[in-house]
């Protein structure tokens, strides 16, 4: 059979759609990274997926993944109790408080920065997200940025690029290398500092969290990898100034979603968060490796083989949405999210298995600025608002400018 490495890179979100397209049981068997595969779909094949049975994380992840978007040693490498004992340091971001502790903070650094874009000529929203969010983040988590320093905006353009280099071999991977291996060695030298009594953690902080936490056996996180884990936090954190690029590609699609978010109807906007997290593509698929011999609906890989689950193929099958390349925040309405339907941050349980366990907050962010920007009046001027699904990871191609933006009275 024939090594689909490069069509996954080169066809991008289509890939795996198509080829499952071809097989009404949402099973098909392909090659990956010179091994066999097996690519599902489905809620009951996210039940199989993450069946840690079935599926382990440990060595699936390529290196160039892990060199730019996770960091080596990352929670999302993990299996059994070494996953569980490092997963505990992120689990106290399911709460509502810490939810709404990060909301807290990013929405004044938001409205500030709002304040300035009414006397700015243009802004690209993408970008300006990104900073809202760096600062917005780095203040919750207890992480001390040198804004004199322009600090903030440095870090912003690094922690973008590490996503955004991921999925690709050119000129943006090395750009997303560089940016961790600086990034890293930051956050190490922070975390030794806060250990030392050379820096300050605040009490509760995340940054106080990681620089106490423990590994399955008894030992503290080497300082690197502390690092990589907050660094796990702040950047998917900031990573939402996607989704937020995505909301305005939205409500200039479909100005009604804008009339409709300034109804103030909670369930309306809860849903439109859904919709874009739904409709928008940012992960593509999730890999792991069969733990032994395994077969899905009598389709089978030997152990060792690859695993995948078609995340972007998930949110848009016709059987699940029935109208999937439509926008259409109503859905969510009529019919309450599903566990294992919905999986833009994975499937499963966050508390027991491999989910983003940053889903609340991307939620509690996303429907806070969701808001914000429906409120705000803009001109959108001309610009290439393409999204383009064979780049991995998408995103709006401008960034999505707007001009003249001003606060309604
Ligand atoms: C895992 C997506 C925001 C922290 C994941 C996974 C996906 C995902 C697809 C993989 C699930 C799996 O491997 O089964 C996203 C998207 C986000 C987002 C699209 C929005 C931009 C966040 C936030 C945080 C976060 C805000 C933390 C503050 C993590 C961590 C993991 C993870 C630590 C690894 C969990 C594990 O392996 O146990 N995310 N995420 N993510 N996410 Fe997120």
């Amino acid at each position: 059979m024939i090594d689909r490495s490069l069509p996954a890179l080169v066809q991008g979100y289509s890939w795996l759609p198509g080829l499952l397209g071809e097989h009404p049981d949402g099973v098909a068997r392909t090659r990956v990274m010179g091994k066999p595969a097996l690519a599902v779909r489905g809620p009951e094949a996210v039940r199989f997926f993450y069946d840690e049975h079935n599926v382990q994380r440990g060595g699936a992840l390529p290196g160039p993944v892990l060199s730019t978007l996770f960091g080596h040693d990352a929670v999302h490498t993990l299996d059994g109790d070494a996953h569980r004992a490092r997963k505990e340091f992120f689990l106290p971001l399911l709460q509502a408080d810490r939810i709404a502790g990060l909301v807290e903070h990013v929405i004044p650094v938001w409205d500030d920065a709002v304040r300035e874009w009414s006397t700015a000529g243009q802004v690209v929203l993408f970008d300006a997200a990104s900073v809202v969010l760096t600062r917005g983040v780095c203040r919750w988590a207890g992480v001390p940025l040198d804004e004199g320093a322009g600090e903030t905006e440095h870090l912003a353009r690094d922690l973008v690029a590490m996503v955004d280099g991921f999925a690709t071999a050119g000129p943006r991977h090395w750009r997303a290398r560089r940016a961790r291996g600086r990034q890293e060695e930051r956050f190490t030298r922070l975390v030794e500092d806060v250990r030392s009594g050379r820096a300050a953690a605040p009490e509760g902080s995340v940054l106080a969290a990681v620089c106490r936490h423990r590994e399955a056996n008894g030992e503290l996180l080497d300082p690197h990898t502390a690092a990589v884990e907050l660094l796990n936090v702040i950047r998917p954190t900031v990573a939402v100034c996607w989704f937020v690029a995505y909301t305005a590609h939205a409500l200039h699609l479909q100005p009604n979603q804008r009339e409709r978010l300034r109804g103030g109807d909670s369930a309306y906007t809860a849903a439109f968060v859904h919709e874009v997290r739904r409709f928008y593509p940012f992960a593509p698929f999730l890999g792991g490796l069969a733990v032994r011999d395994l077969s899905w609906r009598g389709v089978s890989v030997p152990a060792g083989g690859m695993v995948l689950l078609d995340v972007f193929g998930q949110n848009h099958d016709e059987e699940l949405w029935g109208d999937p390349y439509v926008f259409r925040p109503e859905r969510f309405l009529e019919h309450a999210v599903e566990r294992d339907e919905l999986i833009p941050q994975g499937g499963g349980e966050p508390r027991t298995g491999h989910r983003c366990p940053g889903e609340g907050l991307t939620i509690g962010l996303l429907e806070a600025l969701a808001l914000r920007l429906a409120g705000l009046d803009y001109t959108v001027p001309d610009q290439d608002l393409r999204i383009s699904l064979r780049r991995i990871p998408a995103r709006v191609r401008s960034g999505f400018a707007v001009r003249d933006v001003r606060v309604p009275s």
